[in-house]
């Protein structure tokens, strides 16, 4: 691991023209209307990636650049950016501890998924072999470890004690919420609390911190931090409960994920538990496929799919993100109007109607 900061030092964090395109569409909302709201700043995170994500051992970074090149969507660093840009004094201006609030939050969000996949065993992530799969898991498990160093060298940088905390407390919500979803695989006992639960630690604690963490380096009022908190927290839930959908409805070229994995795991998610709540011969079906692990092979899998598919699963779970989309939005009532807000606004709608 080399030493951090070589864009930050040389380059002034350029403020963002004002009255940029409205990123409210009718419509599917456009992700890179978004992008554009914060195009220099997220030119900075993405530089951030490329320069100091290098090694003194030539393998350690060809795994570095594999895990980076293979893209993301830069959600998270997009919601620190927006949100921080909404609240800061002078709308639109961010200073370099927002750029590396934003790097942080996707090290972490990178480093996660890193060790999710060796949980998972998942081959494939963002449409290219995993490290567990292309190497090993030890591998993977230091790789993700050393995305956390890097994170945590980021945070010092950031000075701010309470900032700290916050995503202190996300990298054991992480953890916490995955151990939960361990706890909970192959259990057919509908459990709403515990799903949304292990939801918020494992997705939505991260959210939730970029969207307030910026606010509160902006010195922002306890009502406003408050008001992102729960946006992030929110959007969050609501980003969680369509990636368990997208387990059910996407396609693997969409995605860059295999269709089905969270089943084959016995990771029963929201569309599965509408189904088994209904107390019926599908009910009753899928629990079978389920208790007896058939749902881990092919047939199990593509059985357990067609019966969610076809009974309504998917478009309950559609209303279900809904609501939390809506409690999104409607947190960001009282902060002040301004393209920004607009787009985080509209980034809840993304999420609901996104495909990868
Ligand atoms: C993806 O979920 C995984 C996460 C959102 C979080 C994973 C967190 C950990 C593995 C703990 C991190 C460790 C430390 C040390 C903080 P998913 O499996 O539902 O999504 P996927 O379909 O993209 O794999
Ligand atoms: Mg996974």
């Amino acid at each position: 691991m080399k030493s951090l900061d070589r864009i930050f030092d040389n380059r002034r964090v350029m403020k963002s023209a004002q009255g940029s395109p409205s990123a409210t569409i009718a419509g599917t909302p456009s992700l890179s209307s978004l992008f554009d709201l914060v195009s220099d700043e997220m030119s900075l995170v993405e530089d951030w990636l490329k320069s100091n994500l290098i090694d003194d051992n030539t393998f350690v970074e060809e795994l570095l650049k594999q895990i980076f090149h293979a893209g993301g969507k830069r959600i998270r660093p997009l919601i620190v950016l927006l949100s921080s840009k909404a609240t800061a004094r002078e709308t639109g201006k961010l200073s370099r501890l927002h750029i590396i609030l934003a790097v942080l939050t996707e090290l972490i969000h990178t480093a996660s998924l890193v060790h999710d996949d060796v949980i998972d065993k998942a081959s494939v992530r963002r449409g290219q072999e995993t490290i567990n799969k292309k190497w090993n898991d030890r591998i993977a498990v230091l790789m993700g470890d050393l995305l956390f160093a890097q994170a945590s060298i980021c945070l010092a940088r950031i000075m701010n004690p309470v900032v700290v905390g916050i995503y202190g407390q996300v990298l054991g919500d992480l953890c916490s919420g995955e151990i939960k979803q361990m706890r909970q695989q192959f259990q057919t006992k509908v459990d709403w609390d515990a799903y949304i639960e292990k939801s918020v630690g494992k997705t939505a604690s991260l959210f939730s911190a970029g969207s307030h963490s910026g606010a509160i380096l902006n010195g922002c009022s306890n009502e406003t931090i408050q008001n992102l908190k729960d946006y992030g927290l929110n959007l969050g839930i609501c980003f969680q409960i369509v990636d368990d959908l997208l387990d059910i409805t996407g396609s693997q070229k969409e995605t860059g994920k295999a269709v089905g994995s969270d089943l084959r795991n016995g990771v029963v998610t929201a569309p599965a538990m509408f189904i088994l709540e209904a107390g019926d011969a599908n009910s009753a079906r899928l629990k079978e496929l389920i208790d007896t692990r058939a749902i881990c092979e092919d047939a199990g899998a593509e059985e357990a799919l067609a019966i969610i598919r076809n009974n309504g699963g998917v478009e309950k779970t559609v209303d279900l993100a809904r609501s939390y989309a809506d409690k999104a939005i409607e947190s960001l009532k009282d902060i002040k109007d301004s393209s920004y807000k607009d787009g985080l606004a509209t980034l809840a709608n993304y999420v609901m109607t996104r495909t990868t």
